[in-house]
């Protein structure tokens, strides 16, 4: 099977006075793996429900391939889907659950049989197809949800905020099992979650939503190496956003005696705190090196982050990892930091 595009054109979203979606658009390739990524109230679910077919947009256009998906009821969209809230049918058995979408269009008892076993199989649960969903932990029920979507073959998979419910650990495994269904089945799959780390590890592209439109669309390493707004570089991990103060040639950041390029308009520098080292630990000629004051320090497991202070007040944070090399700072020491020009991200103010 071969998944299909999916695209919004221009499409808006009013529910009265609310603005769920605001001139949408967005085109997701045959077989990638797209997420919406934003707070609450972004309209991530409102773009999903479009494509799904329980909600109508106010204006502008989805297709899916070259077809208007307008007017075309759900069931003529031939979509799988998992919710957080998408229950299983809960007086038939797994089998019978994952056999539903099947039945549905018809197909013959034999074929049933063996898709619905590929399907489980697929999620891992090839044992399971006795069972009613009340005997299974959550998380075996969301994977039966998941062969449940997928056991039809759809060129088209959403799937909204359906590991938000488990714990750390399963959502972890499960993240790596949806990821390996998706690159098995070929779909097109659209995943919606507000969990950042999920969708920088399970996805090809990831669109930052705000106030429903696009801040940023992605891959994930791009995303947070080279976030292209501030709103992007704050949402996306941590980072030392900095007002910086323009001079000629560009902008200098207080307390640091350096000059950065910087377009009209460019205000703020943001600097990860991985990005910033002691200064004897790296070796680039071209970096910039500071003092700064340790304030505190906290644990983290694998790294360390100290905040530290630079002499006219600028605070900022940076995270060490904790291998070999690494000896504690003491509050109070002045440490010589630095850090590589390439690694400051100049943005506008906005
Ligand atoms: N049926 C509705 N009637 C009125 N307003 C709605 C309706 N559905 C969504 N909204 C509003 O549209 C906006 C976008 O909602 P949406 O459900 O798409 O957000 P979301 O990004 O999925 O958020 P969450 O992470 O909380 O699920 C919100 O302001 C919401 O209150
Ligand atoms: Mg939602």
């Amino acid at each position: 099977m071969r998944g299909t595009a999916v695209t919004f054109e221009g499409v808006s979203k009013r529910f009265g006075s609310v603005v769920a979606l605001d001139d949408f658009s967005l085109r997701i390739e045959p077989g990638e793996f797209v997420t919406l990524l934003g707070a609450s109230g972004s309209g991530k679910s409102t773009a999903l429900n479009i494509i799904a077919g329980f909600s109508d947009a106010t204006s502008g256009d989805v297709r899916i391939g070259n077809r208007s998906v307008l007017g075309v009821p759900s069931e003529g969209r031939n979509v799988g889907m998992v919710f957080q809230n998408f229950a299983l049918f809960p007086h038939m058995s797994v089998a019978e659950n994952v056999a539903f979408p099947l039945r549905m269009r018809k197909v013959g008892r034999a074929e049933i049989d063996e898709r619905v076993q590929r399907a489980l199989d697929m999620v891992r649960l090839g044992g399971f197809a006795a069972r009613k969903p009340a005997a299974l932990s959550g998380g075996q029920r969301q994977r039966v949800a998941l062969a449940r979507a997928v056991v039809f073959e759809p060129p088209v998979l959403l799937m909204d905020e359906c590991l938000s419910a488990l714990d750390l650990k399963l959502r972890e495994e499960l993240q790596e099992e949806i990821r390996r269904i998706h690159d098995q089945i070929g779909a097109t799959s659209i995943f919606v979650t507000h969990d950042q780390g999920e969708a920088l590890t399970m996805s090809d592209r990831v669109a930052v939503l705000a106030g429903g439109r696009i801040e940023q669309i992605d891959r994930p390493d791009v995303l947070y190496d080279r976030p292209a707004t501030r709103f992007v570089a704050d949402f996306i991990g941590r980072t030392n956003l900095i007002e910086a103060e323009p001079v000629a040639g560009g902008l200098r950041i207080p307390g640091i005696d350096t000059v950065l390029p910087a377009a009209p308009g460019q205000r703020v520098i943001s600097l990860r705190p991985e990005r910033i080292a002691r200064a004897s630990h790296l070796t680039d000629a071209d970096k910039i090196t500071f003092s700064a004051r340790l304030e505190q320090s906290s644990f983290q497991g694998a790294t360390v982050d100290h905040q530290v202070r630079l002499a006219n007040g600028t605070e900022l944070t940076l995270r060490e990892g904790r291998s070999g090399a690494f000896t504690p700072l003491q509050p109070g020491a002045e440490v010589a930091l630095a850090f590589r020009r390439q690694d400051a991200v100049i943005l506008a103010d906005r």
